[in-house]
């Protein structure tokens, strides 16, 4: 027990050691210098409704950014508010993830980058990268990051997306219905390797479904699995 809580001290202080040092870049810091980037840099957007910040899926940008100490991280910064404000919030949500992207890859062209979303969260990510159902449903109808200038995102996870199409190769889970707002089949085809999107049969956000339990355990049941998958990705993408 008490040889147990020593290490955990040790190691907790080695960890603060280790973040102190990489020197995390500040992206409003514009004065810093390439060398001050992360090997590798998460971007995080939460879910409707959720307090500014990660919100839940910070879970799983935690057990990305635990493997992967020199990494840094930025919540995507966007209102996130339900209906009546649901369609104006997600095209603002699809500016704020190409902005702070294109911000951050000005300053930091070589760094690995792993995208992390929440509900409304996952749907500005994917919308950013594949395209959205159009203007009706909350987007620009195309894409507002290629996938030549996203070539170094390495992972891209998605729990609950309200675009989630059925049957795409990176679908995750056991849904077999479409999202409320899906997106073209295929619009993702680009990211194909890049993507993990997870939607559970009876989700009423991403799979036709009545059960809102169901779009509540996304980071209880699969951030094992999710997290292992991003820190695969980002080993390829590094090597
Ligand atoms: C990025 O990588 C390229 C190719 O290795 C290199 O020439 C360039 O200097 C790097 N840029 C920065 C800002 O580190
Ligand atoms: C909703 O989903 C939860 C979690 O899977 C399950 O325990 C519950 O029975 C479901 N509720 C209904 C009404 O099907």
């Amino acid at each position: 027990m008490v040889l147990l809580y020593y290490n955990n001290l040790i190691s907790f202080g080695l960890l603060a050691a280790s973040f102190a040092s990489a020197a995390p870049l500040s992206v409003h810091d514009s004065k810093k210098q390439p060398d001050n980037c992360a090997p590798v840099h998460l971007f995080v957007a939460r879910g409707t409704s959720e307090s500014p910040g990660d919100g839940s899926i910070g879970s799983l940008a935690q057990l990305v950014l635990q493997e992967n100490p020199e990494a840094t991280q930025e919540a995507i910064d966007y209102p996130a508010a339900p209906f009546p404000f649901y369609i104006t919030d997600v095209s603002i949500g699809i500016k704020a993830v190409t902005n702070q992207f294109m911000h951050y890859t000005s300053l930091c062209p070589n760094s690995t980058l792993v995208f992390i979303g929440y509900s409304q969260g996952a749907q500005i990510m994917l919308d950013a990268l594949c395209g959205s159902g159009g203007p009706l449903k909350g987007g620009t109808g195309s894409p507002t990051i290629t996938k030549s200038q996203g070539k170094n995102i390495a992972a891209v996870v998605g729990y609950g997306d309200p675009g989630h199409v059925a049957g795409e190769s990176w679908d995750q889970g056991t849904a077999k219905a479409d999202g409320i707002f899906a997106r073209p089949a295929g619009a993702c085809n680009a990211w194909a390797n890049n993507i993990h999107s997870y939607c559970d049969a009876g989700d009423p956000y991403c799979a036709g479904g009545s059960n809102q339990t169901i779009h509540l355990q996304y980071t209880h049941k699969y951030n094992s699995a999710a997290s292992q998958w991003v820190n695969g990705q980002i080993v390829s993408a590094s090597a």
